[in-house]
């Protein structure tokens, strides 16, 4: 699912407080990893964001228990996401750290008691975990907390190239019954998450993404090297500048940006993860806000709930006028293109 941890980066070559300083005004920063709670000055990092950030959020694995505490002591606007790829059992293999599942959540309800709105769940809903989707859905619910779904994605940033959905039906039907959910709540944030996991269904059918993509345009990744991208979806680092080595405005009004702007108009890989679709679902906000509206008013008004077949390339599935092979060709999973190039 991510490799990262098997390529880790040298704690020397790693951002620096000064470099950090250079970014710009940002309306929202996701702190990630790795692991962001490794580095001990994390605090001091999270100081200088908010700074020129109006919203932070930091993804964990949760494991450093007494580290997020004191982060969140000193932060309490601060939002923590913890991922968890299941219940119990499933989490724990899929993750591999011992006990991490109680760890986590042990955190998050620690979190909670503490008075921290902004904390919750992040899962990467894959074959091996699309049942628990719902169940763990009504855990977070239950504590009133945030709960943020992903699906698997292939990149240089996740070191993997062989990430694929096998039983789409599946793993769709498990994204239904969580829309439907959303759908019932009575939050409006919970209504357009339901159109994010709409999304994600369209995602693993490998479709193009319902919203145009502008990253580097009025987004961007930057890496443990000070290497700032567009994104963190693209097969290679696609690198606009290198933050070490000159200013924002420099980096971000230069050539080898334009040029990365270039590719990115053309880019085929139609992620959608929050990163690149949150700020596309505010910037072409009438389109998730006509699909919000026609979802709650049917929820409301009749028995009729969102159906993964709304999707086109459900039914054609469904109805054998595309094959899974057609579909593992639509991925970014190599191993699969490969195999039916031959
Ligand atoms: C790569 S982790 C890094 C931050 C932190 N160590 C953590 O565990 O959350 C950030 C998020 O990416 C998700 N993730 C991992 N592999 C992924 C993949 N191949 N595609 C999409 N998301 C993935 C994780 O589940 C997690 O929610
Ligand atoms: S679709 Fe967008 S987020 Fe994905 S790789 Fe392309 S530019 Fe990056």
């Amino acid at each position: 699912m991510c490799n990262r941890y098997k390529s880790p980066s040298k704690a020397e070559e790693e951002i620096s407080i000064e470099t950090i300083k250079k970014l710009p005004k940002m309306y929202f920063t996701n702190v990630t990893g790795g692991e962001p709670f490794i580095r001990e000055d994390l605090p001091d990092i999270i100081r200088e964001l908010y700074k020129i950030s109006d919203r932070i959020v930091i993804s964990t694995n949760g494991y450093f228990t007494d580290r997020i505490i004191a982060l969140a002591k000193e932060f309490p606007q601060v939002g923590i996401r913890i991922s968890i790829e299941g219940l119990e059992e499933t989490n724990n293999e899929i993750r591999g750290l011992p006990n991490g599942f109680q760890r986590g959540y042990q955190t998050l309800k620690k979190l909670r008691k503490m008075g921290m709105k902004d904390v919750g769940f992040g899962m990467t809903v894959q074959d091996r975990n699309a049942d628990d989707l719902v169940h763990l859905y009504n855990i977070s619910d239950k504590l009133d907390m945030e709960f943020a779904t992903a699906s698997l994605h292939n990149s240089f940033y996740f070191v993997e190239t062989t990430n694929i959905i096998h039983d789409r039906q599946k793993v769709a039907k498990n994204f239904e019954k969580l829309i439907n959910r959303l759908l019932k709540s009575n939050s409006p944030k919970k209504w357009f998450r339901a159109y994010f996991n709409h999304g994600l269904i369209n995602y693993i059918y490998g479709q193009p993404r319902l919203l145009p993509c502008d990253m580097s345009f009025d987004t961007f990744f930057i890496d443990p090297y000070g290497d700032v991208m567009p994104c963190n979806g693209t097969k290679e680092k696609e690198v606009m500048g290198n933050l070490n080595e000159c200013t924002w405005n420099e980096l971000w009004n230069s050539y080898a940006a334009e040029r990365v702007r270039k590719k990115v108009r053309k880019c085929d890989r139609q992620c959608w993860m929050i990163g690149s679709v949150s700020p596309a679902m505010h910037k072409y906000i009438w389109k998730p806000a006509l699909w919000v509206v026609v979802h709650k008013l049917r929820s409301v008004f009749t028995d009729k709930g969102y159906s993964m077949y709304e999707n086109k390339i459900c039914r054609d599935y469904k109805d054998g006028i595309v094959t899974k092979e057609d579909l593992d060709k639509l991925s970014t999973c190599e191993e699969c293109i490969d195999k039916c190039n031959c």
